[in-house]
């Protein structure tokens, strides 16, 4: 019986509370080292979560106990620090988006399999109870055949709330970008792969003004669309309209709904790991409310799949494919804003077997 899968934690700035908070209390994995740029910032993670050594890049990835590397830098890092991990022979978790284009991310998968290690990625929303509980509904029948999707995001914008949010409005964000991986991860383990978009972008204004924090009042550039409305047509025969806007008073996020030929059901946010499901049948004249059944552990939860398929042999769910798929469909939305027309996408993975009812990160698998 192998003992836990020792994990080095690379980025210890705001997401990595949630992954170390949870990925300590997951048996099939051991934290053993915290690194970032900071090594003050790592030697403060380490110490708040019992993690026993902290330090450089270079260290996380000399350590021999480091099998997988949870990589939570910047987007802007992804590539590079995957890159090393994989050169090092580590297995990787990365943060989404994959990389910044679809170039980079090519190259770390292929560079990957020609180095026999896994890359497994964010957003893993899409193994929680909610989306896992619309995923067996389906694939039951609940609602007939999956036709069509509806998804909205919209909202005034993260300047609102964030104390330093230009690097959300420049290129490689904005709101397709920094959510898009969401709510189109959701569809795609609900559908699988698309195979061409459409769609129409907007700027309301070309500068915004930071509304919270020491700089509050401070302008700055907006070098991205901030409403992005799209068509999507996936392989099996499904489409989607989605709508990613901070260019709306109205907030209104986390909708999706999920139309078949019997009913329409009605997902939770795909930016959470919990949350009701509703159905509404042909006929019927309100919503029945489903509650989502499986566990709810949060982010990490992909790291434990991953870890658990590699021992077996098997595939893992939130896979490199997949969010390299989901980097080229926001790349060909962004393209088809631009110049308008259809964009194939050309890239392609299988789609996740769902997730047992009974699957669960906080008990060792074997
Ligand atoms: N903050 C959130 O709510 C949130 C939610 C979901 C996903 N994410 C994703 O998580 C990732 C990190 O976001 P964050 O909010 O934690 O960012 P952050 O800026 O708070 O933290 C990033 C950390 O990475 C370090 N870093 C940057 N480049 C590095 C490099 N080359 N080597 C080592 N360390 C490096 C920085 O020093 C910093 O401590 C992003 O990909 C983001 O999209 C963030």
């Amino acid at each position: 019986m192998p003992g836990p899968f020792g994990i080095a934690v690379i980025g210890c700035g705001n997401i990595s509370k949630q992954y170390l908070k949870n990925m300590t209390q997951f048996p099939d994995v051991t934290v053993l080292f915290c690194a970032d740029l900071d090594l003050e910032r790592a030697e403060k993670q380490a110490a708040a979560y019992g993690v026993p050594e902290s330090g450089s890049v270079r260290q996380a990835l000399e350590h021999p106990g480091v099998d997988l590397v949870v990589n939570l830098t910047i987007p802007a890092a992804h590539a590079e620090v995957g890159v090393a991990a994989i050169a090092a022979g580590k297995h990787v978790w990365n943060e989404k988006p994959l990389t910044l284009n679809v170039a980079a991310g090519q190259a770390l998968l292929d560079q990957a399999r020609a180095n026999g290690v896994r890359v497994g990625c964010a957003p893993d929303t899409v193994l929680g109870a909610g989306i896992q509980s619309a995923r067996r509904l389906i694939d039951e029948g609940a609602i007939g055949a999956p036709l069509s999707a509806l998804t909205l995001l919209q909202g005034p914008g993260p300047q609102t709330w964030h104390p330093d949010p230009e690097f959300l409005f420049a290129v490689g964000a904005g709101p397709l970008f920094d959510l898009g991986p969401y709510y189109l991860s959701t569809l795609g383990t609900l559908f699988g792969p698309v195979s061409r978009v459409a769609a129409v972008g907007r700027r309301a204004s070309d500068t915004r003004t930071i509304g919270s924090g020491p700089r509050a009042g401070t302008e700055f550039g907006v070098d991205v669309p901030t409403y992005v409305a799209a068509l999507a047509e996936y392989e099996a025969g499904q489409a989607a309209q989605l709508l990613f806007s901070w260019d709306s008073p109205l907030s209104r996020d986390g909708f999706v709904e999920i139309t078949g030929t019997e009913a329409t059901l009605a997902v939770p946010d795909p930016n959470g790991f919990d949350g009701d499901l509703k159905i509404r049948r042909a006929g019927d004249d309100d919503w029945t409310v489903i509650p989502a059944t499986g566990v709810a552990a949060g982010r990490g939860s992909g790291v434990v799949d991953m870890v658990r398929a590699i021992r077996n042999g098997e595939p893992h769910r939130a896979s490199g494919e997949m969010a390299l798929h989901v980097l080229e469909v926001m790349s060909a939305i962004e393209r088809s804003a631009a110049a308008s027309g259809f964009e194939p996408v050309a890239s392609t993975f299988g789609t996740p077997a769902p997730l047992d009812e009974q699957w669960n990160p906080y008990v060792a698998a074997n």
